[in-house]
């Protein structure tokens, strides 16, 4: 089975084979990412994103994505401006936007509403975060990302580190990590523990994964720390948010003891996790990330809509 129609959920839903599959396009497309030359691959078909979370990434790389590639994008970035404010039901409006267009990208803060979109759709569903489940666009951006920087995507110690329990990127992140034969370091405050189910699911796989509060004992062993937010957002208790809110703070101080070629991945946005002064070090390359998730998704896009 192709990709073209597929809807992209979780990772899950994509062998490993498609995962290169993605990656040898996403190559193909990026010089013309880099603004070299141009492309109609996809003119006539138009991608409605409809994001009822904020978001500036996702959002405007799915956009300058299919804008590249000569597509069309509708939708909203705020569902207070379309009829969900009066109170219109998510399998409405997709039952709507999919008659205006060829493929749906939708963010949305409940999780699981990017499967309940699938279900009614006849176009393709892309999952652009739902709550704190997945983000499968994302994790594809930062294998990308790895395979490009590291130029592997196997026997790397990768520590996770921050907000385990509420981030839906190292949720789908894990999963993708565990299919590859990678140690994980699982690196959170006791309350913001990775979610035991996704844990059980990952030593089952057979890989080692060590769980620790401690960044500082296990920085030095690392190829790749990836940084999340802590979810300021999904706490239920904001007295809980204050308790943990700046555990982990990266700085110059903290990498003395890192491999010289450790890369610091983190999806964006960031508050206070990592120090602005790490970012001209050679280890930062989450700007690079923001660079490469335009280019993977460019080639997802036309890989959905049976172009590539
Ligand atoms: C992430 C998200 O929305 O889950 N952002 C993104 O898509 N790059 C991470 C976050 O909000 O912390």
């Amino acid at each position: 089975m192709g990709l073209a129609n597929r809807d992209i959920i979780s990772l899950g839903d994509l062998s490993n084979e498609e995962i290169f599959q993605i990656f040898e396009v996403a190559d193909r497309f990026e010089p013309l990412a880099r603004g070299k030359g141009r492309s109609d691959l996809l003119r006539g078909k138009i991608m409605a994103a409809l994001f009822f979370e904020p978001s500036t990434r996702t959002r405007l790389s799915f956009e300058s994505a299919m804008k590249r590639l000569g597509g069309g994008v509708i939708g909203f970035a705020y569902p207070e401006i379309s009829s969900v404010a009066k109170g219109e039901t998510l399998t409405d409006t997709v039952r709507t936007v999919e008659k205006y267009c060829d493929v749906i990208v939708l963010r949305h803060p409940k999780m699981g509403a990017a499967r309940l979109a699938a279900e009614v759709a006849e176009v393709p569903v892309i999952n652009a975060g739902d709550g704190a489940g997945h983000h499968p666009t994302q994790t594809l951006l930062d294998l990308y990302t790895i395979k490009k920087t590291v130029g592997r995507l196997e026997n790397l110690n990768v520590g996770l580190v921050g907000d385990l329990k509420y981030g839906r990127t190292v949720h789908s992140l894990v999963y993708a990590l565990s299919r590859f034969e990678n140690k994980l370091f699982l690196v959170a405050p006791p309350a913001l523990k990775m979610p035991r189910e996704i844990v059980d699911d990952i030593s089952a796989s057979g890989r080692e994964i060590v769980e620790t509060s401690d960044l500082e004992e296990v920085l030095p062993e690392l190829d790749i720390l990836y940084v999340t937010r802590i979810q300021k957002e999904r706490f239920p208790d904001l007295a809980e948010y204050a308790k943990v809110k700046g555990t982990y703070k990266i700085g110059l101080k903290s990498l003395e003891n890192a491999k010289k070629e450790l890369r610091i991945l983190h999806p964006l946005p960031r508050v206070d996790e990592i120090s602005p002064e790490v970012d001209t070090t050679p280890h930062a390359k989450y700007f690079d990330q923001v660079f490469y998730g335009m280019v993977v998704r460019m080639a997802l896009l036309s890989l959905l809509l049976g172009r590539a």
